[in-house]
């Protein structure tokens, strides 16, 4: 597989990748081993949607993870687990022991009735088991669904019943910072609501506290992989077979599953990690995201272990037991990549700059951020006190349904620039077309933000719901996937992403819909109407501000807000808890009466002064009165 590594070869390379796709890709598909290989390398129709990659082609991604470096690097380490408290020793598989561990879990899943197609839900906190548990279930076909941690009970019954998933795997606490959060608990509280696809539930011991097992339906791990083998054949996957499922929120209330294939996943998420961070062999890789979210998948398990790196997970928090921790972990594994949130920099950056000073970040090559725009005071920040003005800092732009980093500079190809994602990776066509759909040829323009062409990693449809899928995607623009993100494009065909166009927001690189958070805010009695918008925020890069409108028996109003945070609590998450709330009388509408978001969060980012025209609202006055009661 190509490593680029000077302009002209970026250059040389993209230009290939346009010209000829197919044979592009077929190439970096070599790197692989296959079963059988593809008798074509694409067939697609955006409009229905319909893409293929590596069509025909047979494959185990794990036998790609794991088996493939047997030979070479066996005794290499593969992945570190760091714990959540720094006292307790660190643990480290090498890609020998951890083929192992995935063979023995692989084998108790298939001694559980688990078979290939069967949606496996994991619920657990940052401990190796969830690497080894979704690679399990890849090595037997099983598809997983992981479920962010955080997520409600509510939240999560929702997720395992649209997946209909037979089994689903926690652990019984999750240790975070100083607190110990109950994750059994939750699942309990879920397989309540409906649930009845779960057969069976597996419960990782991580802290050893109390919880209750259901007699016939819930195992201890370390009793299903006791008496395995260390050794299970990878099960042969059509390239097109389903490898994951993640879900992700957007405009409407109900979060969809992102669905990932085998074949093209594994190709574009190794290629892109490679590219992105030069990843060199013997390099120690740290990415500081969860495995809940799509970060985690593409860039701590699969990209890395496809690429034969040694790959760093850690269970904690960036504050825990202080704000050294990140930087302590990057002395101690002589880290060389290093991949974070804007929003974790922005919360270390508060604490101080000689937070850095203390620990020896002299391996560190390249300096990664996702998920959310990173603003240019925190690029500067991360650029001299972390990367001492010589890592090259990707700013990597993409989304859960991209599967894969789509434009980013590459370290020592593609300059940095502060803001700026900058250029498309190879094989990827992005542009910019105005509301109406026409694409805007000029280099230096604004507009949203297309996918022209399909790239191996890309999202096939929506789980059990594909007309979905072709709505959110593919109808917007004809012939285009639209990603809900507006960008900025310079002369020398530099992006810059804006951020989101529609009614997701992003709160602490957390994807949430406004529309979830509305609908879990109206559960509450009091409340008769709610419009949520995302407003700036210092930390957090978007905070949540909620306009309601009550039955006019609110009293206490601190006391009500907690009310809303639990509810929000209940039905989400803490993630999705609203920042500000602000009582109402009316909502600002149009005459057919549609809430005029623009408007709330122009106030609600404190500019009142550009509202536009609002004499055709339907409730003009109201909007004098959202003003002054701004929280
Ligand atoms: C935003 C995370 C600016 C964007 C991998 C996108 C970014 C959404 C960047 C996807 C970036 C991600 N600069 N914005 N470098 N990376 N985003 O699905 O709005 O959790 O649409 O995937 O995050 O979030 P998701």
């Amino acid at each position: 597989m190509n490593r680029i590594t000077s302009a002209a070869e970026y250059k040389k390379t993209y230009k290939a990748s346009v010209d000829n796709p197919e044979k592009f890709w077929a190439t970096q598909a070599k790197t692989f081993k296959w079963k059988k290989k593809w008798k074509k390398v694409l067939d697609w129709d955006f409009r229905k949607p319909d893409v293929k990659w590596f069509v025909g082609g047979k494959l185990n991604i794990t036998e790609n993870c794991l088996d493939r470096h047997l030979k070479k690097r066996g005794d290499q380490t593969a992945l570190i687990w760091e714990p959540n408290d720094p006292s307790r020793p660190y643990k480290s598989y090498t890609y020998k022991a951890l083929h192992k561990e995935v063979c023995k879990f692989a084998n108790a899943l298939k001694k559980n009735g688990i078979k290939k197609g069967d949606r496996i839900c994991f619920y657990m906190p940052m401990v190796p088991e969830l690497a080894i548990g979704v690679l399990a279930c890849a090595r037997i076909g099983a598809i997983h669904s992981v479920v962010f941690a955080g997520f409600s009970a509510t939240a999560l019954a929702d997720r395992i019943k649209d997946a209909t998933c037979k089994m689903v795997i926690c652990s019984d606490y999750n240790s975070r910072g100083a607190k110990n959060i109950p994750v059994k608990k939750v699942v309990d509280e879920a397989l309540k609501k409906g649930c009845k696809s779960v057969k069976t539930v597996i419960v990782h011991e991580n802290t050893g506290d109390k919880v209750t097992m259901k007699r016939g339906r819930d195992k201890w791990w370390h009793n299903v992989t006791k008496d395995q083998k260390g050794n299970c054949k990878p099960t042969v996957m059509d390239s097109e077979d389903e490898l994951f499922i993640l879900y992700t929120s957007g405009s409407t209330g109900k979060p969809k599953g992102v669905v990932h294939t085998c074949g093209g996943y594994m190709v574009y998420t190794s290629y892109s990690f490679k590219n992105v961070f030069a990843y060199e062999d013997n390099d120690v890789y740290w990415c500081t995201a969860d495995i809940g979210w799509i970060t985690g998948h593409s860039y701590i398990i699969y990209g890395p272990l496809l690429s034969g790196a040694t790959t760093i997970m850690s269970e904690g928090v960036p504050t825990y037991p202080d704000a050294g921790r990140f930087w302590h972990i990057c002395e101690k594994h002589k880290v060389n990549q290093f991949y974070t949130a804007p929003t974790a920099i922005r919360a270390l950056m508060a604490q101080g700059d000689h937070w850095p000073s203390h620990y020896d970040l002299s391996n560190l090559k390249v300096l990664g951020t996702v998920g959310e725009p990173i603003n240019e005071e925190a690029w500067q920040w991360y650029n001299k006190f972390i990367g001492k003005g010589k890592c090259p800092i990707v700013d990597t732009w993409w989304q859960t349904e991209t599967g894969g980093i789509m434009i980013s500079p590459i370290p020592n190809a593609l300059k940095t620039k502060p803001c700026y994602a900058t250029h498309p990776l190879p094989g990827i066509q992005p542009c910019l077309v105005t509301p109406e759909g026409k694409e805007i040829k000029k280099k230096k323009a604004e507009g949203l933000l297309c996918i022209k062409y399909p790239w191996p990693s890309m999202i096939r449809t929506t789980y059990g719901d594909h007309e979905r899928c072709r709505q959110v995607y593919f109808s917007a623009f004809d012939n285009m996937y639209f990603t809900g993100d507006g960008a900025r494009r310079d002369s020398d065909g530099s992006y810059r992403i804006i951020g989101r166009v529609d009614d997701v927001i992003n709160v602490s690189g957390h994807r949430i819909g406004t529309a979830e958070v509305e609908n879990a805010i109206n559960e509450h009695d009091n409340i008769i109407e709610s419009a949520v918008v995302g407003y700036p925020h210092a930390i957090k890069g978007q905070g949540i501000y909620a306009y309601v409108i009550t039955d006019g028996k609110v009293k206490d109003k601190a006391k009500f807000k907690k009310e809303l945070d639990a509810v929000v609590r209940k039905f989400i998450g803490p993630i999705a808890k609203p920042d500000k709330v602000q009582l109402v009388s009316g909502l600002p509408k149009t005459r057919s009466g549609k809430i005029m978001r623009r408007i709330l969060r122009k106030i609600a980012s404190g500019d009142t002064k550009n509202l536009g025209d609002i004499s055709t609202l339907l409730n003009p006055d109201v909007v004098k009165e959202v003003i002054k009661g701004k929280v």
